[in-house]
């Protein structure tokens, strides 16, 4: 799916969120507990440390303070959020949805609310679908979370995944303005790799033995398809929008591997001064990780109005997904 948002209403993101659990997990600390390094996680990862939820934490209560960041800096009330998508592969349960009981929490009483599962680009595509919503009129004020507690499925005595994933959750407040705002999509999905990072036993497909219970993965596969689709995909959108690399003011990459990101940047010829990553600080948050990386980027003042920001994710599914963004001076791009 692909397109330029090339129609007469201009969409923006007007607040931007983040958080991530308290409880910091070092290399070291992992090293204890399975057999690896500090020194081989950084060398293949660029992973220094990441947070993970607490037992009491689920999805909505990480995703609670990073909304009501985003709509505080919107200067919105959870009352006036007609839609909330939450963005995820680990709800705090199968039903209720997560966006419901977030709704219920911020005060968002008629809402629409959902959740949204395409693997790590759940974020990409549940803002593209929000972006959808209000372009055609149908949501004035769209509220997306992307968020995961990945740390409750994983097999902690695995190496080859434990090392990788942590737990965060960022979100965005979606409104109509009169210019600037995003400029195109390009979103795609490739069930035929699906096999090579899933979660089995987690619904109605029945596995032997009920399945492992944890995220498996095929790593140096989807390592393969990573270096492939970021690019791909980021040259799709530019591409459909009208726009070079050269434009590219901020690049907020899937924060899941430092290689693969700089592997990204190499081939499409984006500097690394342009090139938003805390993948070292947080690991890769899945849902999380592409608003954990853009509340940093506004954080640290590259969020300005004008500026061309290009995000790409990838992951579960296969999926993968894009967008293009002229910032907006609504919401100054910064944490409340
Ligand atoms: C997982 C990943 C970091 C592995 O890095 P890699 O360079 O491909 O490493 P390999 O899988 O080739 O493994 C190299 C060796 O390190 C070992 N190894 C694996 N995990 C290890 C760990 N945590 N610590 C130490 N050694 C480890 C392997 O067993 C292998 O040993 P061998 O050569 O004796 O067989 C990398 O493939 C990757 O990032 N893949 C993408 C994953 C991803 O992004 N998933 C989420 C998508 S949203």
């Amino acid at each position: 799916m692909i397109g330029d948002a090339g129609n007469d209403v201009h969409v923006t993101i007007t607040g931007l969120g983040a958080y991530a659990p308290e409880r910091v997990i070092t290399n070291d600390e992992l090293a204890q507990m399975v057999e690896t390094s500090d020194d081989w996680i950084v060398e293949r990862t660029g992973i220094r440390e990441r947070r993970i939820a607490a037992d009491s934490q689920a999805l909505s209560d990480i995703s609670l303070p990073a909304a009501q960041q985003a709509l505080a800096q919107a200067g919105i009330d959870g009352k006036d959020v007609d839609l909330l998508i939450v963005a995820t592969v680990t709800p705090d349960m199968m039903f209720p949805s997560t966006s419901a009981i977030l709704a219920d929490l911020l005060g968002a009483k008629d809402a629409a609310a959902y959740d949204l599962s395409a693997g790590c680009t759940s974020f990409m595509y549940a803002i593209a679908q929000a972006y959808g919503m209000v372009a055609a009129g149908l949501s004035r004020r769209a509220l997306v979370v992307g968020g995961d507690v990945l740390s409750r499925i994983l097999d902690w005595t695995d190496r080859s995944t434990v090392v990788l994933f942590g737990d965060g959750a960022g979100a965005v407040l979606l409104e109509p303005v009169e210019k600037g705002g995003f400029l195109g999509f390009e979103l795609g999905a490739d069930g035929a790799g699906g096999k090579e990072l899933l979660f089995p036993g987690s619904g109605s497909r029945l596995f032997e033995n009920g399945g492992s219970r944890f995220l498996t993965m095929n790593g140096r596969e989807v390592f393969k398809f990573a270096t492939r689709v970021m690019v791909t995909s980021a040259e799709a959108v530019l591409e459909v929008s009208g726009k070079t690399v050269a434009d590219i003011d901020v690049y907020v990459p899937h924060q899941a591997n430092v290689r693969i990101i700089d592997h990204a940047a190499r081939k499409l010829g984006i500097p690394e001064e342009k090139v938003v990553v805390n993948v070292d600080r947080y690991g890769n948050t899945s849902s999380g990780s592409i608003p954990l990386a853009l509340a940093d980027a506004g954080s640290d003042g590259r969020l300005k109005p004008g500026k061309l920001v290009l995000m790409t994710g990838m992951g579960a599914g296969l999926t993968w997904g894009s967008a293009l963004i002229e910032w907006t001076d609504e919401g100054n791009g910064a944490p409340a």
